[in-house]
């Protein structure tokens, strides 16, 4: 539940916290300066020999990097806690003990040190990362947010303001990748290292199927691409080849198939809604092959792609601040015992005025 305070500081500095998955992020943004200090701590090393991530480990190393990262990162900033007018954290979607940790830090916080708290919707943050750089996309815009958890497209007319167009009807497009990984016997998270050997994939030796692409609409699925991928490496096996170099093959021809199908859903999301800029974000947003094909899309047709920079790629805690320091200066702050949501519908979010965001 949210409430509107009428007097919202004229400059301020969000303190934002990110703990949905596996990553602690930690982050200071400040109205005018921008993003003054942001620090990370990954736990895949701790994940990767379960071959994905354990949620009650998870929750276990947030707590215990959550108040040591918050301390390295005012540090960084040059700010003391007095500085910090508001709080913004990751209230889903997630892991429920994992958003459970960071809730109770950021909210705890808030009530000592006697200032608003705000739920962020983790794929909020991810769609707003761009504006983090140099070069904003202004509304409204098209987002394809590639997750993990999540492959969306989504009209943006501001912030609060998205219209889900298209949705994965199974698999998200990081999890297929982390799949593929696992039964071609790569590292954890997939989707680096499936990208890392298809670069010596031969193009072309295999063609894989585009799901979807001939139904209308804007949905996706993944989970056949992925049986696709299985089947071909067990047919190659079979036959005696479990080389390196036919992984690579097999590799290069999933990406290629997924980059080519989140392109031409992206294209048939630009000319439905008659937009030319696109925002790529989430984890798969970091993938080479997607991002060369969707800014051919985007320069053939004149239009722009804007990415976060590779780090905000992935999990962070500046694109929570980011979206917190939005909104609180919108005046809005959530209750203190807002409950987490490991399920969160997107549409549902309040909107905030596009004009303030300038
Ligand atoms: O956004 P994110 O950090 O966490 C979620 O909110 O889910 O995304 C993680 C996903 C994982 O599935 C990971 O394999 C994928 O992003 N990923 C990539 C790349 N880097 C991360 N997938 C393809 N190519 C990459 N370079
Ligand atoms: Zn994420």
């Amino acid at each position: 539940m949210q409430t509107t305070h009428s007097n919202p500081p004229s400059s301020s500095l969000t303190l934002g916290i990110e703990t949905s998955c596996d990553e602690t992020g930690i982050a200071l943004y400040h109205s005018e300066k921008g993003l003054i200090a942001h620090t990370l701590y990954s736990q895949i090393k701790l994940h990767a020999e379960y071959g994905g991530v354990v949620p009650e480990l998870a929750s276990r190393d947030h707590i215990r990097k959550i108040t040591p990262l918050i301390q390295e990162t005012l540090k960084k900033g040059q700010v003391s806690a007095k500085d910090i007018t508001g709080i913004a954290y990751t209230a889903g979607p997630g892991l429920m003990g994992a958003l459970l940790s960071g809730a109770s830090v950021a909210r705890s916080l808030a009530f000592a040190w006697q200032i608003p708290a705000i739920a962020i919707h983790h794929m909020e943050g991810h769609l707003l990362a761009p504006m983090l750089e140099d070069t904003q996309p202004e509304f409204p815009f098209i987002c394809l947010l590639v997750s993990g958890g999540h492959t969306m497209i989504i009209r943006v007319d501001g912030i609060g303001r998205y219209k889900l167009l298209g949705d994965t009807l199974d698999d998200a497009a990081g999890e297929a990748f982390d799949k593929t990984a696992k039964m071609l016997g790569l590292g954890y998270p997939g989707g680096p290292e499936v990208s890392k050997l298809a670069l010596k994939g031969e193009s072309g030796r295999y063609k894989f199927p585009r799901p979807m692409v001939d139904r209308p609409g804007l949905d996706m699925s993944f989970s056949g691409l992925k049986t696709f991928t299985l089947n071909t490496w067990l047919k190659a096996k079979e036959n005696g080849d479990d080389s390196e170099q036919t992984k690579a093959d097999i590799c290069r021809a999933f990406e290629v198939a997924v980059a080519d199908t989140l392109s031409i859903k992206c294209k048939r999301a630009l000319e439905q809604e008659g937009l030319n800029r696109l925002v790529v974000s989430g984890g798969v947003s970091a993938n080479r092959e997607i991002r060369a094909k969707l800014d051919a899309l985007m320069a053939k047709r004149k239009g722009s792609a804007f990415y976060p920079r590779l780090e905000f790629c992935t999990d962070n805690g500046a694109m929570i601040a980011y979206a917190g320091s939005k909104r609180l200066a919108a005046g809005q702050s959530s209750d203190l015992n807002f409950a987490c949501q490991p399920r969160w519908d997107l549409e549902s979010l309040e909107p905030i005025d596009p004009i303030e965001v300038a």
